[in-house]
């Protein structure tokens, strides 16, 4: 089997479980449209996948850290959804169809994602009440992806998105800054909660943070390069939007190849954190990260 078609395989069980996971709460059906029409529109299911593959990895079990890799998704569609609005990047496109707020209407919108956050509380306490997962570990893996999607993580970092807007010549430092936390605090907090419902020591924790720090810079670093370079009708979002709404971005700020090649160092510094394991899972997340800086998609 290629990597290809084995993040297809994993995606597609994360992608079970997904189509189950909002339904059976007394959502209003609008609502309910809304928020499946973009969580079950297709996406690589990164997130979900890091907590599955480095759960596996540390010797977790899939069927029980399942409801956690479905919230991470419910959290990065919410935040995708928001991201297109009007306010905020303006896109008409997203994952292959329409924008949620061109789909349905704004209200809507903004709603479908406050809808998906909340949910995602819920699918992650449901780790510990249905599926039986330990109580403080699932307390401790609650309390780093709230931190990673709240103010200090990933909405900061689209606050600091919105102030850059326009700007010219953001400081490198200041750049990086706002990746780590617009993208890279989701993508940490993925793989550090897959360790942590393991039940793994502190060291694999460590390694799991530190791996998610690296690739998830370079994952943003890539995701600015691709809408240079990238293709609409591969991406199933806009290309060039980052330049007509005036973005800080790492092409913008020094050019293509040196991003390319700084993304390829981040990986090659989050590697440095998988090369004391073995294993299909370790084999998985080697490949993962290498196709992080080779992606087309
Ligand atoms: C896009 O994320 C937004 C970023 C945080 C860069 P993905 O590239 O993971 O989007 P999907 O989930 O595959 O649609
Ligand atoms: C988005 O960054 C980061 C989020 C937290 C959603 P972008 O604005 O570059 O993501 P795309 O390119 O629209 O997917
Ligand atoms: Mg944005
Ligand atoms: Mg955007
Ligand atoms: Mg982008």
């Amino acid at each position: 089997m290629t990597f290809k078609d084995e993040l297809g395989r994993r995606a597609a069980e994360v992608e079970e479980y997904l189509v189950t996971c909002l339904r059976g709460r007394g959502t209003p059906a609008r609502l309910l449209e809304s928020m499946e029409y973009s969580l079950l529109a297709g996406g690589k299911r990164l997130r979900p996948v890091l907590v599955l593959a480095w759960n596996g990895l540390l010797g977790g079990e899939t069927d029980k850290a399942m409801p956690f890799a479905a919230s991470l998704e419910c959290i990065h569609t919410y935040s995708l959804i928001h991201d297109d609005l009007p306010a905020m990047d303006d896109d008409d496109l997203r994952r292959g169809r329409p924008s949620n707020h061109k789909q349905f209407d704004e209200a809507t919108a903004i709603l479908a994602g406050d809808g998906l956050l909340t949910e995602a509380f819920g699918l992650m306490s449901a780790a510990s009440i249905f599926k039986g997962l330990p109580a403080d570990r699932v307390l401790r893996a609650i309390h780093v992806v709230a931190g990673a999607a709240g103010a200090g993580g990933m909405v900061g970092g689209q606050a600091v998105d919105m102030e850059f807007t326009g700007r010219t010549g953001v400081p490198l430092e200041e750049l990086k800054t706002m990746h780590a936390m617009k993208t890279g605090a989701l993508i940490t907090a993925s793989c550090e909660c897959g360790a942590i419902l393991s039940g793994a020591d502190e060291a694999d924790i460590d390694n799991a943070r530190r791996f998610g720090r690296n690739i998830g810079v370079a994952f943003q670093i890539v995701d600015d390069i691709l809408d240079v370079v990238g293709d609409t009708a591969t991406l199933g979002k806009p290309v060039g939007s980052d330049e007509a709404m005036g973005k800080s971005t790492y092409p913008a700020l020094m050019g293509l190849e040196k991003s390319k090649s700084l993304a390829k160092d981040y990986v090659d510094e989050a590697l440095t954190h998988l090369s004391g394991y073995f294993g299909s899972e370790q084999e998985f997340l080697w490949q993962l990260a290498r196709y992080i800086v080779d992606r087309v998609y």
